[in-house]
C-alpha cells in the first residue's frame, strides 16, 4: 500500500490508495481543534442557508456545519474514522465514504471536501440517485485550494472545478447550477439542483 500511497502523491490513478492518504492525512490532524474565525464562521453561515431539508454533510470533519444544520435532519460521514471518534456521541456521525451511503437525502453539501475526489463526474452521478441539492462550497476558495496542494507534497492532488467545468460535469449528470458566488476562487459557493434523488435502500 505504501508504494501504491506513493504513485498517488504522484498523480496515478489508484481511486483505493487515494482514499486511503486522504483517511491517513486527516487522521493525523484529527487533535487539532480550533473555532473558526469570524469570516469562516459567516461564511459557514451562508453555506448553511442554502442547504435545504435533510442533509449528508461529506467530509464533515469535526462537525463544522452540525450545529448550523441539525435541525434539517442531518447525517455526516466522514473517511477519516479519527474525526468522526471525536463528535459521534453529538449525532449521526457515520466513519464512512461518501459512496458507500445508500438513503435519500434533499441535499448533499461538500464543504471543504469536494477537492479530496479525483472523479467528479461519479461523485454527481452518486448524487443524482440519492439528492436533490448538491451545495459545494469551501470558506477560502479554489485558489487556496490550488496553493495548498503546491505547497505541501504530502497532500493528495487536488482541485475545486471552475464555473465551465461545474457546468459541464452538471449538465452530463442531470443537475442546473442555480447559484454561485461570484468570486470562486476566493470564496467557493455553489448549488446545483435536478438531481434525481430516487436511491436509497438499495441504490446500486
Ligand atoms: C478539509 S476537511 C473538511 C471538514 C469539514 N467539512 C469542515 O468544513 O470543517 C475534508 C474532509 O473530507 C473527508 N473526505 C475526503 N474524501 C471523502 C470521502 N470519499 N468520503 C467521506 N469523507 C471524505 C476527509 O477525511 C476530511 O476529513
Amino acid at each position: 500500500m505504501f508504494e501504491r500511497i506513493e504513485g498517488v502523491r504522484k498523480g496515478k490513478k489508484d481511486e483505493e490508495a487515494r482514499e486511503k492518504l486522504v483517511a491517513l492525512m486527516w487522521d493525523s490532524l484529527a487533535s487539532l481543534k480550533g473555532a473558526p474565525d469570524a469570516v469562516t464562521a459567516q461564511r459557514l453561515d451562508e453555506i448553511a442557508t442554502h442547504v435545504e431539508g435533510r442533509v449528508l454533510d461529506v467530509g464533515c470533519g469535526q462537525g463544522s456545519m452540525f450545529k448550523r444544520l441539525k435541525r434539517n435532519g442531518y447525517v455526516g460521514c466522514d473517511l477519516s474514522g479519527e474525526m468522526i471518534a471525536g463528535i459521534k456521541h453529538k449525532g449521526d456521525f457515520r466513519h464512512a465514504n461518501f459512496f458507500d451511503i445508500d438513503e435519500h437525502f434533499d441535499t448533499v453539501l461538500f464543504c471543504g471536501s469536494l477537492q479530496f475526489f479525483a472523479n467528479l463526474t461519479s461523485v454527481f452521478q452518486r448524487c443524482q440517485m440519492i439528492a436533490e441539492r448538491v451545495v459545494i462550497a469551501h470558506t477560502r476558495g479554489a485558489l487556496f485550494v490550488r496553493e495548498e496542494r503546491l505547497g505541501n507534497p504530502y497532500v493528495v492532488p487536488c482541485f475545486m472545478p471552475d464555473m465551465d467545468e461545474l457546468q459541464s460535469i452538471g449538465h452530463a449528470t442531470g443537475f442546473t447550477v442555480t447559484y454561485a458566488h461570484p468570486h470562486l476562487a476566493h470564496f467557493y459557493l455553489a448549488v446545483l439542483d435536478g438531481g434525481g434523488g430516487g436511491g436509497g435502500g438499495g441504490v446500486v
